[in-house]
């Protein structure tokens, strides 16, 4: 294992735990002001949706991109990512219900609607995708408020009909009638890649980088979130569900169109590799201090779980 991998592996681990200290505290029985009280089973189902493991990519994306820059508060990083991470969760329970996905196992362990009940996980869903903007605007988050409006308008747009929610809508509709090839990228860019994409231009947003350098960001966000894509219809098709903590072979199943079933395994492991390469000639500006970038690009195309 090369010194830079090694590097990463103990970043992201540090960094997941760092974030899940935090996402503890936030879900938690304290009120917080102006809360009239947080119901218990609820509370349950969020923390079951949430504090149960999962890479915490996202949160890494945002506090690595933003430790770009000289001077961000690295609790502050933090927290923007522990913000996202809620509604990457919020998403996963979403996606996981009867009227989705259907699947009854997440990051090894029962599903929110399974371990409670629909009304349970839907309104999980509503309550994490609320704490997340929450979060953003707390006072506790020491940025400007010009700084918090830009990055509410930033999730809110990475999280919503033209993002990930509006994505999820068209991967459903996709399994009734298979898009084209353009169909699949454009709807897996929405799908997956607009989180990502935002984990990324929210290093740069919350640090107050030049307009280049955010864009740059968004850009490399895109390039990887499109890669973590492939990498996870790749992973339904040849990994076990142990190792992934959820069902495998579902997307065949379903008949879910994928870059993977229309073009096959061996030129979906093309793909990762061309978009790890433009992922890495993306960050060249930002030269020695891109390393974990360029090594986090390398892990999402190859990941094993
Ligand atoms: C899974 O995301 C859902 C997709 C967007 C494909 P992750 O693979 O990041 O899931 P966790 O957070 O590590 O469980
Ligand atoms: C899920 O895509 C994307 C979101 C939750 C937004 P998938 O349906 O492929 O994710 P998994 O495979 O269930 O994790
Ligand atoms: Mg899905
Ligand atoms: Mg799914
Ligand atoms: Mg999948």
């Amino acid at each position: 294992m090369s010194e830079r991998h090694q590097q990463f592996q103990s970043l992201l681990k540090s960094n997941a735990e760092a974030v899940e200290a935090l996402l503890e505290r936030l879900l938690s029985t304290d009120l917080q002001a102006g809360e009239i009280a947080r119901p218990e089973r609820l509370l349950a189902a969020m923390r079951h949706g949430v504090l149960n493991g999962g890479k915490r990519l996202r949160p890494f994306l945002v506090i690595e991109s933003a430790a770009l820059f000289p001077g961000v508060e690295r609790e502050t990083a933090l927290r923007i990512g522990a913000a996202l991470e809620c509604i990457h969760c919020y998403s996963l329970v979403h996606d996981d219900l009867p009227a989705m996905d259907d699947d009854d196992m997440r990051r090894g362990q029962p599903t929110v609607h399974i371990a409670f009940d629909e009304a349970a996980a839907i309104l999980a869903g509503d309550s994490l995708l609320t704490l997340a903007f929450d979060i953003v605007a707390a006072p506790e988050t020491r940025l400007p408020d010009a700084t918090k409006t830009a990055l509410v308008l930033a999730l809110a747009r990475a999280a919503g009909i033209g993002g990930m929610a509006g994505g999820q809508a068209l991967d459903l509709a996709a399994e009734k009638q298979a898009p084209d090839e353009d169909g699949i990228v454009a709807l897996q860019a929405m799908k997956t890649g607009a989180l990502l994409r935002f984990a990324c231009e929210a290093g740069a947003i919350v640090a107050g980088a030049s307009a280049g350098d955010r864009s740059t960001l968004r850009r490399y966000g895109e390039t990887v979130g499109l890669a973590f894509q492939i990498a996870d219809d790749l992973l339904d098709l040849t990994a076990d569900a142990e190792t992934m903590g959820k069902a495998t072979g579902k997307d065949a199943e379903r008949g879910k169109a994928t870059l993977v079933s229309r073009r096959g395994q061996a030129w979906a492991e093309n793909r990762l590799r061309e978009l790890v390469t433009e992922a890495e000639a993306l960050l060249a500006p930002f030269s020695h201090r891109a390393g974990i970038l360029i090594e986090t690009a390398h892990f999402i195309a190859n990941r094993r779980n």
